[in-house]
């Protein structure tokens, strides 16, 4: 090809990325055309004096037919390069310069393998997670489960394909199923939604899952955590808590127990006090009268006299019985009871040991204050005869003689306040933080039950506060009471 016309050899050279040599037999470049600028060809020198031995042959596969297109490395570019022989003697070969489209499909090659890297690394992922992950589709039908979630469930993959999750619920969280699936698409996504879902082999599993739809898919990624060991564990420690309080509920009664006890011992010596006085007069009216039947002095009207003194006592002694068995009931609810009056019942069952160690007791109430307050009557008397007993044998260990106990009563803000002190021993500065334990004690013969009790009885079944301080002499404890 021999182009002599200038204007058909300009056109030639314009063709962009192109590159025509014109080659006789001996492959000795005869001509050339196109886009050169930047290579030097010349006429006359052999092909494989300007590309490489491996590309050279990849062109000589093109001169025999074997290939059609062939892709080279040469003149530092990337070239799909086709053949056309034309005559005998002559093959004109069309170098096209593709090394940007190869640089794209490398870069498309390198991109390529790199999804497929994260797909793999995602895959692996889904895999590998602590948890069910699988992908739903709008009705809530399997399109995909890691192997946790099939292991879980125990269905594989293929199984899973025909079913919904709807259906892996037990019979009575299906509704719930659907609605959280519904949820899920009409919010974007719904988390921590508890059900029972049933295993191949009819094993329950309590399951807890998140749902997210993604809306671009139309399909819902579901994340669920298997809870049935959780929900074993919470069982046992509820079972735990359950028997710890019942074991300190336990030793609360036993305490409450002791309470009474001690207390009741308090109390036979009380009794024994007020009924001293009474029993003595009746011995001394018997003798009376054993000694005015010998003198025959015996008329009606004097048996009438000391009927009636003996009545009197017996109803006295009876009333002493009665008020101590009041105080030993636990008072069931709570009510509403009059302090200054549960102050005097509890001050009524110790007065004769008072009186007898020469003890007063004065009372101060604030006037026109409401002594209405709501809590246990009979538990309240307790405190009160509690905190009076202590003070009584503080006052007697002190060896005063004008022993004192002074109760006062008043209120502010919704709280009433009531202040017991004596002029006793007072506690011993080490004393102070430890009198409200239990088994605390300064006595030969006390349990130490006494303020614990009270304590427990103020603060926790009337959510009040029982507080102590020393005075100049004695030691004060204060009431307060919402009212
Ligand atoms: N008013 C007080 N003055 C001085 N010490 C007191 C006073 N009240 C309580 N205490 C001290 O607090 C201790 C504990 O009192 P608590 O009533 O709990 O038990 P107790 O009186 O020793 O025994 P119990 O009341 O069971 O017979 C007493 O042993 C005593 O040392
Ligand atoms: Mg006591």
């Amino acid at each position: 090809m021999t182009l002599e016309n200038n204007r058909e050899i300009n056109i030639l050279n314009s063709i962009p990325k192109m590159i025509i040599l014109e080659l006789d037999i001996n492959d000795t470049i005869k001509n050339h055309y196109g886009d050169t600028s930047n290579i030097k060809i010349d006429n006359n020198i052999k092909l494989n004096s300007l590309i490489d031995k491996e590309n050279n042959e990849k062109i000589q596969l093109l001169k025999n037919s074997s290939k059609q297109i062939v892709t080279v490395n040469c003149f530092n570019k990337e070239y799909e390069v086709t053949l056309k022989n034309i005559l005998n003697d002559t093959y004109i070969f069309y170098f096209y310069d593709i090394t940007k489209y190869h640089d794209v499909e490398v870069q498309l090659k390198q991109s390529l393998s790199e999804l497929t890297c994260k797909k793999e690394e995602l895959q692996a992922l889904f895999d590998l997670a602590g948890n069910g992950i699988s992908i739903l589709d709008k009705n809530g039908l399997f399109l995909y489960a890691n192997k946790f979630f099939q292991d879980m469930i125990g269905y594989t993959m293929n199984e899973l394909y025909s079913k919904s999750c709807i259906s892996l619920s037990s019979e009575e969280y299906r509704e719930s199923s659907e609605v959280a699936v519904e949820k899920a698409i009409k919010y974007g996504s719904i988390q921590n939604f508890r059900k029972i879902c049933i295993t191949k082999n009819g094993v329950k599993l309590n399951a807890s899952m998140s749902l997210s739809y993604l809306k671009n898919r139309n399909e819902i990624i579901m994340i669920t955590s298997d809870i049935t060991n959780d929900m074993k564990y919470q069982e046992k420690l509820k079972k735990q808590v359950e028997l710890e309080v019942s074991k300190r509920t336990e030793q609360y009664e036993v305490l409450c127990h002791q309470s009474r006890l001690a207390a009741m011992g308090e109390m036979i010596d009380s009794i024994a006090h007020q009924w001293r006085q009474p029993l003595n007069s009746m011995g001394i009216i018997i003798q009376g009268l054993k000694h005015l039947s010998n003198n025959n002095e015996l008329n009606s009207e004097l048996l009438k006299e000391i009927e009636e003194e003996i009545v009197e006592k017996i109803i006295y002694m009876s009333q002493t019985i009665d008020d101590f068995s009041t105080f030993f009931l636990i008072s069931k609810k709570q009510e509403y009871f009059n302090i200054l009056k549960s102050i005097q019942d509890s001050i009524r069952l110790i007065d004769v040991q008072l009186n007898h160690n020469k003890i007063k007791i004065k009372t101060n109430i604030q006037n026109n204050i409401n002594l209405e307050v709501l809590g246990f009557a009979n538990e309240f008397r307790q405190v009160i005869l509690n905190i009076i007993h202590n003070a009584m044998t503080a006052i007697v260990d002190s060896d005063k003689k004008d022993g004192l106990i002074n109760i006062s009563i008043s209120s502010n803000k919704n709280k009433i306040t009531i202040e017991i002190s004596d002029n006793g021993t007072g506690i011993k500065k080490e004393y102070l933080e430890k009198i409200f334990n239990p088994y605390f004690t300064t006595k030969d013969k006390g349990s130490g039950i006494g303020l614990y009790m009270s304590k427990i009885i103020i603060e926790h079944h009337m959510q009040g506060n029982l507080t102590v301080k020393n005075l100049k002499s004695g030691a004060i404890f204060t009431i307060e009471l919402k009212q």
